[in-house]
């Protein structure tokens, strides 16, 4: 039977944040980020194995590890993301046709129902996919002196989420490819000639990049604790 994997690529320094600690470390509601990364992975049934991906000097993990059977750490993060997650599938263990979903880090907001749906839409595709939103904001290409230059047309423009989603063959062949320099998997996937599926995502799927994104997660956290004890 095709399974799923889960890998978490945390080897990024997050310099956009101006932490000294690795933003998938910061507190969030009292526990680290990657404790609520990694949550709808392990709690969920559909998932086999969820591999995060460290650095190879990560000094940080030991103080803030989550134990759970499902979970492997690997200290073999590269340069790049793209050279991280192909680190990571070069260890794995898993069938070609298995399927690998990779989510950042820093993306605590994923719940078990979008991951169910991404599963759901994705699991019979021939290509894979990703969760991503169609653009609502009207787009400013800014020059050298952070002036607006143009007005981009945002028709049929999406942003791309996590997790992305594709069978172990396909993503290990377009990472190997694509010489470490994508920004996600599907750009990989897309350098080989293929399209992979928009699934639509969420806003509080958000990724946490600048400092003022704690605040908002901090929020999508508590208005969740206030619909649970209703
Ligand atoms: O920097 P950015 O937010 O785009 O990073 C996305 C994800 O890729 C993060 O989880 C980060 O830790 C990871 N990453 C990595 N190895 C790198 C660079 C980024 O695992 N060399």
């Amino acid at each position: 039977m095709t399974k799923f994997h889960v890998i978490i690529p945390a080897a990024g320094s997050g310099s956009r944040m101006a932490t000294v600690l690795p933003k998938q470390y910061l507190p969030l509601a009292g526990r680290p980020i990657v404790s609520w990364t990694l949550e709808p992975f392990l709690t969920c049934e559909r998932i086999a194995s969820v591999h995060l991906v460290l650095s190879a000097d990560d000094a940080h993990w030991q103080a803030h590890a989550t134990h759970h059977p499902k979970l492997s750490t690997l200290h073999c993060g590269g340069e790049t993301r793209a050279e991280t997650v192909l680190n990571a599938l070069k260890v794995l263990n898993v069938e070609p046709s298995d399927w690998i979903l990779v989510h950042d880090a820093a993306r605590p907001g994923l719940t078990h129902q979008l991951l169910d749906y991404l599963l759901d839409e994705v699991e019979d595709d021939e290509v894979g996919g990703l969760l991503a939103i169609p653009l609502a904001d009207t787009l400013k290409r800014a020059d050298a002196k952070q002036r607006v230059a143009s007005t981009e047309p945002r028709e049929g423009l999406w942003q791309a989420q996590t997790p992305q989603m594709f069978r172990y063959g396909i993503l290990k062949e377009a990472l190997i490819k694509s010489g470490g320099a994508p920004t996600d998997e599907a750009q990989a996937v897309e350098a080989l000639g293929l399209s992979p599926k928009l699934v639509t995502g969420q806003l509080r799927n958000l990724k946490i990049t600048y400092p003022q994104d704690l605040a908002l997660a901090e929020a999508i956290i508590a208005a969740d604790h206030h619909e649970a004890k209703k």
